[in-house]
């Protein structure tokens, strides 16, 4: 939309929330809150001012497509109108609507503001506002409306008598103003009220003397303005619910979806059941007919099709291949490339290291910084020791090696394709392709037909 601007609040410290980090970068699904309404501005506009203070640097450093945003600095935060006004040269040297979104308002659908500039538009008003009826309306700012229904003014929580308190219908902090009015209006605002500061929604006075006021009711659960720990908590409980039943209606079965958390920039391909206690984290692929969980955890994980990760797994950063079966309990750390059919058992510590095709590592291993061919099968208890204390080494192994149970395979160290090593094996000179190596250290035993 040409003639639309958005102006996000965001410069507030977010006291109520308790923490030494500002309120903004506090994740939802996964996502700082200043994220999720970003993301939503830059769909409708490609004009987004975003107001600044309190630890900009870092509220800026969580916005992922921060250069596609114009940032204004408010030094003091003293009120929502002030902040607006930070972005005036912006807003003075533009035609038509600006929108504007606190922040912490991160749950709003795109649909509902859309909506809100339509009626704007239609009813060729001054300001349009974003309301809603809350059957707690506690820490909102409260509509008062006179006899005809108009909206008259809003009472913010800190200024209202018992009567007004009582008022369920609340400002969302959601607004669709013409500049050239916003501007004006903002200029006539004081901070006559208890809190001494600049109220953004005490434009509305102004407003109405010149055009017509419009609003626009939301539902209760897309304007959830964030204050404390537990609005946090709420907007993720509906958050999730969200995002729980987009998978559902692409096809993926969720098994007690409430015990199921999903992060946003997931995707799961249909007929892929996932069992409660299961964390999937952003950035995480997940393949057809994939079975995944009980209490399981994926973070930028990439898995094929007909993949399974049993109970209490854990995949961090990683390629699993098609039908890998992986777990239970296994720790597959950063950087590992698993190839098709593979097995990872339980009790494996994956690093940095790739498996071949249908090669195994069943049990109670650590393979780190390794690399195996195809049809390899490392024995319980086997260790690729790279870690000298001072430099991190490689263990290459080569085609349908079999290591023997308790194997140490001290790095940097080469294995040729069909070589064995007896159990207990410490090795530390590479092994020539079919030779059978034992004891410690490893010594040459037979070679194999
Ligand atoms: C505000 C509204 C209230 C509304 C509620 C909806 C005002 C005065 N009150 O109250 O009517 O019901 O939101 O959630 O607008 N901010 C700045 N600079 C400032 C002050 C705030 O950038 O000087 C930003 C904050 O970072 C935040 C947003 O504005 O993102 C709203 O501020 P907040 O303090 O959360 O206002 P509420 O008390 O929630
Ligand atoms: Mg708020």
């Amino acid at each position: 939309m040409d003639d639309l601007m958005v102006v996000i609040l965001a410069a507030g410290k977010g006291t109520r929330m308790q923490s030494r980090y500002n309120k903004m970068i506090h994740k939802l699904a996964g996502r700082p809150l200043i994220d999720h309404v970003i993301e939503g501005a830059l769909d409708l506009s490609d004009k987004v001012v975003c107001v600044v203070g309190h630890q900009a640097r870092q509220v800026k450093g969580s916005i992922t497509r921060c250069e596609a945003v114009e940032f204004v600095q408010q030094d003091e935060q003293k009120g929502t109108a002030h902040a607006v006004w930070q972005a005036e040269d912006y807003i003075s040297s533009h035609r038509g609507q600006c929108l504007i979104l606190y922040g912490d308002t991160p749950l709003i659908r795109q649909e509902t503001l859309m909506k809100m500039i339509d009626i704007h538009r239609k009813r060729e008003a001054g300001m349009t506002m974003l309301t809603s009826r809350l059957d707690d309306p506690t820490g909102y700012g409260r509509i008062v409306r006179d006899e005809e229904g108009e909206i008259r003014e809003v009472v913010e929580e800190h200024d209202a008598d018992d009567d007004k308190a009582s008022i369920n219908e609340i400002n969302a902090g959601i607004y669709c103003y013409e500049s050239e009015l916003l501007l004006k209006s903002l200029g006539l605002v004081d901070n006559d009220n208890a809190q001494d500061e600049y109220y953004l929604p005490e434009t509305i006075a102004h407003i109405k003397e010149v055009k017509p006021l419009a609003s626009c009711r939301a539902e209760p659960d897309e304007i959830i303005g964030i204050n404390d720990r537990q609005d946090l908590a709420r907007a993720e409980n509906i958050l999730q619910e969200r995002i729980r039943s987009l998978h559902m209606k692409n096809g993926v079965t969720l098994i007690d979806p409430e015990r199921i958390y999903i992060e946003k920039d997931v995707e799961i391909a249909s007929d892929v059941t996932i069992y409660p206690g299961t964390v999937i984290r952003a950035g995480s692929i997940i393949g057809p007919e994939c079975y995944i969980g009980p209490n399981c955890q994926l973070d930028q994980a990439r898995l094929g099709r007909e993949v399974e990760v049993k109970q209490g797994s854990f995949i961090i950063a990683s390629q699993i291949g098609d039908e890998v079966k992986v777990g239970p309990y296994a720790h597959l750390r950063p950087g590992n490339e698993v190839g098709k059919g593979a097995k990872i058992g339980n009790f494996v510590e994956l690093k940095k290291s790739s498996i071949g095709e249908e090669s195994k590592v069943p049990h109670l291993s650590y393979v780190g910084d390794g690399s195996m061919g195809r049809g390899c099968n490392i024995g319980a208890g086997t260790i690729f020791a790279n870690y000298d204390g001072e430099n991190k080494h490689r263990t290459e192994l080569g085609d349908e090696v079999f290591i023997g149970s308790n194997t140490t395979l001290v790095a940097p160290v080469k294995l040729g394709d069909g070589a064995s090593t007896g159990a207990g094996s410490v090795v530390t000179d590479d092994v020539e392709e079919r030779s059978v190596v034992l004891g410690v250290p490893a010594r040459f035993h037979k070679k194999k037909r």
